[in-house]
């Protein structure tokens, strides 16, 4: 098992790019059991979740291909239709390739994804929508089981904001006979990147980015070459954070603003510097960090991947500030190894009440998910003294060599085994 190790209180400055997304590659790869072909992509993350999904694409009998960023996913020998448990139960995303086998296979046979840190994460509306688009769907032996004729288009009201949701939806119906609707769907910009690798491969998807999004079913669909992978707006904002401490100064490359506005908006309030370039954001911190209120909501609103790490800018601003988690209520794991750092916060139902402290001291800590490890990670860097950050393969998951871009604009960060 591994450790992070950090010194604190450094200042960091100089340049970081970002890596590709985790949450816009993984639909992405999962639409590939679509096509008969050799898919390639580049700026694809090195992440755990990932190699999860290159297992599980292996194990359906794709073939693949991984190095330096650049992915290449051979589907046309996929002839299995079942995402084991030992799998699934490692990354709930794995729920994606739910749609494309029914699709594909007109059955499928899924894990269901188990209890997960962050919360309650229920999957009825993926099955709500397979089954308007004509699938039969029961639960047996804790997996999924689909099976359809042939999926047929329909009309999709979501009661919830789904991404995954949407995406597997999306998935399901680009080979579906007729039109299908998706009301009320998510417009996250991952949502954008996958229709836009569908609709290279010859889908016809119009209004991805707006919660009505219209699929015309097509009889087949190509692969894909060179795509490349959207930056990730999660790790940029995670590096905007630790730009925002310490009084730091750095500019992140390969970034889009837009995908990054409501969290801007919100640095800027704390009295942080946030300056837009074509393709790169500067952020530079400051010695007096306003407090801020925070609730979390579907894009472009708060993203709740972004509530743990800007709570631990809030630990050190001056004043309350009162974090309100709409999207995955219980999502304060990170709540209880801040205040082992000397943080002030309450839990009062899904809100957080932080008053910022003069400054939090390094301590070992328990990561307990992934974006809770960023938010560790984050105060290791502002604490006086020591912190040494437990189980980080949560953050492997998602972050591409986060200790090591943090290192190389000055941080004094390393792993140790233990
Ligand atoms: C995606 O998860 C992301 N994961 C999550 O990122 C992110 O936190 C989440 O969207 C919200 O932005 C990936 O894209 C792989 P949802 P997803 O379905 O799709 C409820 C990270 O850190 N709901 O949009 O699973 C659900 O309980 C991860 O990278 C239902 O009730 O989230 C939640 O309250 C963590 N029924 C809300 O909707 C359903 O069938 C939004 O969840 C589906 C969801």
């Amino acid at each position: 098992m591994q450790k992070i190790i950090i010194e604190g209180s450094k200042r960091l400055s100089g340049e970081v790019t970002v890596s590709g997304a985790k949450n816009a590659v993984l639909p992405i790869m999962a639409a590939c059991i679509l096509n008969e072909g050799e898919n390639t992509f580049t700026n694809v993350p090195d992440l755990a979740d990932v190699q999860t999904m290159i297992k599980l694409l292996e194990i359906l009998g794709a073939k693949i291909e991984f190095e330096k960023g650049n992915l290449s996913i051979d589907s046309k020998n996929i002839n299995k239709w079942e995402a084991p448990y030992d799998l699934v139960k490692t990354m709930r995303a794995s729920v994606l390739v739910l749609g494309p086998l029914t699709s594909r296979f007109q059955k499928a046979r899924v894990s269901l994804p188990g209890g997960c840190a962050i919360g309650e994460r229920p999957i009825d509306q993926h099955l709500k929508g397979l089954k308007i688009l004509g699938a039969k769907t029961i639960l047996d032996e804790g997996y999924v089981e689909t099976s359809a004729k042939k999926l047929k288009g329909g009309v999709v009201p979501f009661d919830v904001s789904t991404v995954t949701g949407t995406e597997n939806i999306m998935l399901s119906a680009a080979l579906s006979k007729g039109e299908t609707v998706l009301l009320n769907a998510a417009c996250e910009p991952e949502v954008v990147d996958l229709a836009n690798v569908l609709n290279l491969m010859g889908a016809n998807i119009e209004g991805a980015g707006t919660d009505i999004i219209t699929i015309k079913g097509v009889n087949g669909l190509n692969a894909v070459k060179d795509y490349e992978i959207m930056p990730d707006r999660i790790e940029a904002g995670t590096l905007m954070v630790a730009a925002a401490l310490n009084q730091s100064d750095l500019t992140l490359k390969n970034c889009k603003f837009e995908h990054v506005g409501t969290l801007a908006g919100k640095l800027i309030q704390t009295g942080t510097k946030v300056t837009r370039f074509n393709n790169s954001i500067r952020v530079q911190g400051t010695d007096n960090i306003k407090s801020i209120d925070i609730s979390t909501l579907p894009y472009p609103g708060f993203p709740t991947d972004m509530q743990a790490q800007v709570m631990t800018l809030m630990c050190l601003a001056r004043g309350m500030s009162i974090f309100t988690e709409n999207i995955f209520p219980q999502r304060f794991m990170h709540t209880s190894e801040l205040r082992r750092m000397g943080a002030d916060i309450k839990l009062i139902g899904n809100s957080a009440v932080v008053r910022g402290v003069k400054e939090i001291s390094g301590a070992p800590i328990m990561a307990s998910d992934l974006r809770a490890s960023a938010s560790l990670v984050l105060a290791g860097l502002a604490a006086k003294g020591k912190t040494e950050v437990l189980r980080v393969y949560h953050l492997d998951r998602g972050y591409d060599k986060l200790d090591k871009k943090l290192e190389a604009v000055g941080a004094n960060i390393w792993r140790e085994s233990y």
